[in-house]
């Protein structure tokens, strides 16, 4: 698979798709014309001055300095795999896309990355990892946007420059939070107790993964799937991988940092070349579609909550399995653009603030990013369906739209009727009940609950893990120049557990403090204290 394979299906072009530069047996300009000297510019005698008017020259160098494009704002250090989605067909039945059809076999590309390092930076830092994958469906492009950690940071999306602001290094030395200055990242989770639960995954082995190819994905929000007869239900996907789930000690990930920084990279394409394709089974969580969107107290609209899967076990809908490597990083990679809005018949968003916010996002970065609005059009973009859009121009336009009436209905090239209605196979949002609301900026009171979901994980630690964990706090704590700050982790400690929050103290030399939110206040619903019970502590 690779970009010359995408089939640009129904894109109304007379120009050659996905062409191959660096090909035939003569070197040109980027015109065609043949070249018989590229090492020399034209100059006023051997040892004179350079003409302007060597256009191979400044094509040369023109082309050279406008190679870079910015890199994504987040998650710009990724690594990428093309493979096929198979539907087992045990979704069938809550959703009407084509694609979760059983045995339709589903074109895929996957991109995996770290969220805060910059392009060149080191694979195994302890970060999220992105997990995006963008099914070339006959229906259309579905994009699901996810991460290996199934909580975020904050319920808003408002909130998203600030949290990422904190995490970026400091605008005075430009050096990655990772390696110095800690306080801004420790400051805003500890002043947005929100934070807590991702925070907390981040600082166990989730945060530095063994192999991408070991990473569990989620799609974090809540969606809503429809099915043919318009039923709907609510649902979390789920990547679950075939290798199982495996990560890196803080050593390892450290020495691997220096001594390969590569590292997920380098063992996602050898694995590949290898024959070893990597694979993931998709599942899904399901819950009723009811007026609240709560299920046994958890609010669903809340992305900093999971439910357990002991009270919604994950069903399995399908399997991915990743079999071939990009053949060029920059055209596919790089150029590659996710989007939660890419939805397909079946397949519907909730009103989840985070989501929402996401929803403007990403096309309007990839705007500037991949240098204005056609990057629909580049390869590994292109849907494998028929397009027949009413979009025009615009800077890298590829397309040559034909007739004369972008815009319906209209009575020219032919006419044609008004849209709406006329096509059953088309997208239709659920018609998902509104409900009569004052408008305010206010978040919802079932978002107040910060800390209950951290001690379930904690609680479903070994101890091991807890180990790792106690130790992840204390060395990046360390970090922090402020000793305020340390001191309000412990606190935001103190309301997780009492011992972590003793082991962390002492590795910083701090008095323990009292949990400030007693943990009878936190409230949290029945199901989860019954389950908190039931899960092992050792
Ligand atoms: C990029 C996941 C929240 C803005 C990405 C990527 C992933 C991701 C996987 C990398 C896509 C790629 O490989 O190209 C998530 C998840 C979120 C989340 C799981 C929360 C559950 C947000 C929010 C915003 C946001 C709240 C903004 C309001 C962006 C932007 C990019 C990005 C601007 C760069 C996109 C590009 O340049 O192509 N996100 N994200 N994300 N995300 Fe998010």
């Amino acid at each position: 698979r690779g970009p010359d394979t995408y089939s640009p299906t129904g894109q109304e072009t007379g120009t050659p798709q996905g062409r191959v530069a660096q090909d035939g047996a003569h070197l040109t300009t980027a015109q065609g014309a043949r070249l018989y000297d590229t090492d020399h510019s034209l100059k006023a005698g051997p040892r004179g001055p350079v003409l302007l008017q060597d256009h191979h020259l400044r094509e040369k160098i023109t082309h050279f300095d406008h190679e870079r494009i910015p890199e994504r704002v987040v998650h710009a250090r990724g690594a990428a795999a093309h493979g096929v989605f198979r539907a087992y067909g045990a979704a069938a039945g809550i959703s009407k896309a084509a694609f979760l059809a059983e045995g339709v076999e589903t074109p895929v590309f996957v991109r995996f990355s770290t969220v805060l390092g910059s392009r060149g930076s080191a694979d195994t830092v302890r970060d999220t990892r992105g997990f995006a994958t963008k099914f070339y469906t006959q229906e259309g492009v579905f994009d699901l946007v996810g991460n290996n950690i199934p909580v975020f940071f904050i319920q808003d999306a408002i909130k998203f420059p600030d949290v990422i602001h904190a995490g970026k290094p400091h605008p005075d030395r430009e050096i990655p939070q990772a390696q110095s200055a800690h306080d801004t990242f420790w400051d805003f989770v500890t002043l947005h107790t929100e934070a807590t639960h991702h925070t907390l995954w981040n600082m166990s082995d989730r945060g530095i993964p063994r192999s991408y190819r070991m990473m569990e994905g989620f799609g974090v929000h809540t969606f809503r799937l429809v099915n043919a007869e318009g039923a709907t239900t609510l649902v979390k996907f789920h990547w679950k991988p075939k290798l199982g789930v495996h990560s890196l000690v803080w050593e390892e990930a450290q020495i691997t940092a220096g001594m390969d920084p590569d590292f997920h990279r380098r063992d996602l394409a050898d694995a590949i070349e290898a024959g070893a394709f990597p694979q993931w089974e998709l599942g899904v969580q399901t819950f009723p579609d009811t007026e609240d969107q709560m299920f046994e107290g958890i609010d669903l609209l809340d992305p900093t909550k999971i439910v357990p899967e002991e009270l919604a076990p994950v069903r399995a809908i399908g399997l991915m399995t990743l079999d071939a490597n990009p053949s060029n990083f920059f055209a596919e990679t790089e150029q590659v653009a996710f989007h939660l809005g890419h939805l397909v018949p079946g397949i519907d968003v909730t009103d989840d603030p985070l989501l929402q916010g996401r929803l403007f996002s990403y096309l309007d970065t990839q705007i500037s990013r991949l240098g204005g609005p056609n990057f629909g059009q580049l390869p590994i973009n292109r849907t494998h369906a028929p397009v027949n859009d009413m979009l025009r121009d615009g800077m890298h336009q590829t397309a040559v739209h034909r007739g004369v009436a972008p815009y319906r209905p209209h009575s020219l090239d032919g006419g044609c009727p008004f849209l709406a209605g006329a096509d059953t196979g088309a997208y239709i949002e659920v018609p998902a009940e509104v409900p009569a609301a004052r408008k305010v900026r206010d978040a919802a009171a079932s978002f107040d609950d910060h800390f209950s979901q951290a001690r379930l994980f904690w609680l479903s630690m070994t101890p091991t893990e807890r180990e790792h964990i106690a130790a992840a706090y204390t060395f990046e704590l360390g970090k922090c120049w402020e000793k305020a700050i340390k001191e309000r982790a412990l606190k935001v400690l103190a309301n997780i557990d009492p011992d972590l929050c003793t082991q962390v103290a002492s590795g910083l030399g701090l008095p323990v403090p009292e949990a400030s939110v007693p943990f009878a206040a936190v409230e949290p619903s029945p199901a989860l204290s019954q389950l908190s019970e039931q899960w092992p502590v050792d």
